[in-house]
C-alpha cells in the first residue's frame, strides 16, 4: 500500500469508520431498481475531470486489445478513444444510459445491492473500471471479491470517486467520511477483498473548471479526482510497465534552502517548505489560546511537503490524522506550526487567502500525480473509435 497522504489510510483508521453498525445504511432504502429506472443522461463529472480520468485511465491500461468491464456505468465513456479494445462490458442499472455510451460493445443491468455476483466466467477481464460510483454498494466486499474472481491474474482494478453523489442513495460512512478518510475506506476493500495485490492510490484537485462549465460562476475549482488501484494477484510480468505515480511522502527536500527562506519570511509572507502565499489568519477569541496576535499567517496549502510529511510523521508515532501547518508570527518574526485534525481545520479563521494558492502551488510542487498522466491526444497513433 502506498502512505496515505496524510495517515488515514492505516488500516486501523479505515476499520473504525466501516465497523459502525450504520455504516451501509442509505437515506433510501427502496430498491434501486426504482431510483434508477429514469435514464440520467448525463456526466457526473466536470470536463476536466472527465480528461483526468481517461488520462488516468490511458497510464494504466497497458494490455493490447483489452478486454474491459466499466462496472456501474452510465452513458459516459472514460476509455481513451485512440486506444482498440476487444470488448467493453458495462454492468449498470438503465439500459437507456448504457445503451447511449459510446464505447460498450454489450452490457447488463443489474443491481448489485441486491445481488453482488458478477455474471461472467472467471478471469475473463484484463480491466475492470468503477468510476464515481462506489459509494453507492451496500456489500462493496463482496464485489471486489467478485471483480477479483472475473479479473485475469495482474488484471487491474480501478476505482475513482470524487465529492458529488446521489444523497438519498450513498452509504452513510461516504457521506460521514472526509475526503482523505474515503481513500482508506476504498483500500479497506480491496484489502479485506483478499484478492489484489497492494494498492496505490491518486489524486488530483484544483485543475481550473472548464468556462463554460454550469458551475463555473461559482468560482470553484474542477471537481477533483481520487482513484485507488490494484493488481489482481498472480502478477502476469509483461503487465508491470504501468504508470508510476509518484509518492508524495517520499520527496527530496533542500533542507538548507527551506532554513534560508525561514530567516525572509517576513519579507516574502511565503511559505519556507512550498512557497505558496502564506494566508492571513484571524486567531480566535478563545480562553484556551494565548496568542497576543489578533491574526498569525499560515500555509493552507493541503499539499504542503511539511503537511504531506507531518501525517506521515504523526502516523509513526502512532497517533492518526494529524498533521501541522507552517505558521508565522509577524509581531515576533518567528517560525512554528500548529497541529490539524483533517485540511478542514483551521480553514474557519481565513481572512486573506490567494484563491488560486491551495491548489496551483500543489501542482507546481509536484506533488499531486497528474503531472505524470500521460496527454490523452499525445496517447499513441490514432487507431479510431474505441469500439471493438
Ligand atoms: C453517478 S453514476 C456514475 C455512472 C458512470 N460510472 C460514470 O462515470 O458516469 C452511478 C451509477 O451507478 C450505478 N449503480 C447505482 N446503484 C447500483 C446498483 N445497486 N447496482 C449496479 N449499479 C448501480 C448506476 O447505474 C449509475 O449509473
Amino acid at each position: 500500500m502506498s502512505p496515505s497522504p496524510d495517515g488515514r489510510t492505516d488500516p486501523r483508521f479505515a476499520k473504525a469508520l466501516l465497523q459502525r453498525d450504520d455504516a451501509f445504511r442509505r437515506e433510501d432504502e427502496s430498491a434501486d431498481a426504482s431510483f434508477y429506472q429514469q435514464p440520467r443522461l448525463v456526466s457526473h463529472l466536470d470536463r476536466t475531470a472527465l480528461n483526468t480520468v481517461e488520462r488516468l485511465v490511458a497510464g494504466l491500461i497497458v494490455e493490447d486489445d483489452p478486454v474491459v468491464l466499466d462496472l456501474m456505468a452510465s452513458v459516459d465513456s472514460h476509455l481513451p478513444s485512440r486506444r482498440r479494445f476487444s470488448k467493453v462490458t458495462g454492468l449498470g442499472m438503465n439500459e437507456e444510459e448504457l445503451r447511449a455510451n459510446p464505447s460498450l460493445t454489450d452490457w447488463v443491468v443489474k443491481d448489485l445491492n441486491a445481488d453482488p455476483t458478477l455474471p461472467f466466467a472467471d478471469g475473463t477481464f484484463d480491466v475492470v473500471l468503477n468510476v464515481v460510483s462506489v459509494e453507492y454498494l451496500t456489500r462493496p466486499v463482496e464485489v471486489f471479491e467478485e471483480v477479483g474472481r472475473v479479473l485475469k491474474p495482474g488484471g487491474i482494478f480501478l476505482v475513482v470517486f470524487s465529492t458529488r453523489w446521489f444523497p438519498p442513495k450513498v452509504v452513510r460512512v461516504w457521506e460521514d467520511a472526509r475526503e482523505e478518510e474515503r481513500l482508506g475506506i476504498v483500500e479497506a476493500f480491496f484489502r479485506d477483498s483478499g484478492a489484489f495485490a497492494s494498492s496505490e492510490y491518486f489524486i488530483s484537485m484544483g485543475l481550473p473548471r472548464p468556462e463554460d462549465d454550469r458551475y463555473f460562476s461559482l468560482g470553484v475549482p474542477s471537481d477533483p479526482i481520487f482513484a485507488v488501484f490494484a493488481e489482481k494477484k498472480g502478477l502476469v510480468l509483461d503487465r508491470r510497465n504501468r504508470l508510476v505515480l509518484r509518492d508524495p511522502a517520499q520527496l527530496d527536500t533542500d533542507w538548507a534552502a527551506v532554513q534560508a527562506r525561514k530567516e525572509h519570511v517576513g519579507e516574502t509572507m511565503e511559505c519556507p517548505h512550498c512557497q505558496q502565499r502564506l494566508s492571513k489568519w484571524e486567531v480566535p477569541d478563545d480562553p484556551c489560546i494565548d496568542w497576543p496576535n489578533d491574526f498569525l499567517y499560515l500555509c493552507f496549502n493541503d499539499f504542503c511537503p511539511f503537511v504531506v510529511r507531518g501525517w506521515r510523521y504523526m502516523w509513526n508515532q502512532g497517533i492518526l490524522g494529524t498533521s501541522y501547518r507552517y505558521l508565522y508570527n509577524p509581531l515576533k518574526g518567528t517560525s512554528t506550526t500548529v497541529p490539524i485534525r483533517g485540511l478542514a481545520d483551521l480553514r474557519p479563521g481565513i481572512v486573506e487567502e490567494d484563491p488560486a494558492g491551495r491548489f496551483r502551488s500543489a501542482i507546481e510542487a509536484g506533488l499531486v500525480d497528474f503531472s505524470a498522466l500521460p496527454e490523452v491526444d499525445d496517447y499513441g497513433p490514432d487507431l479510431g473509435p474505441a469500439r471493438g
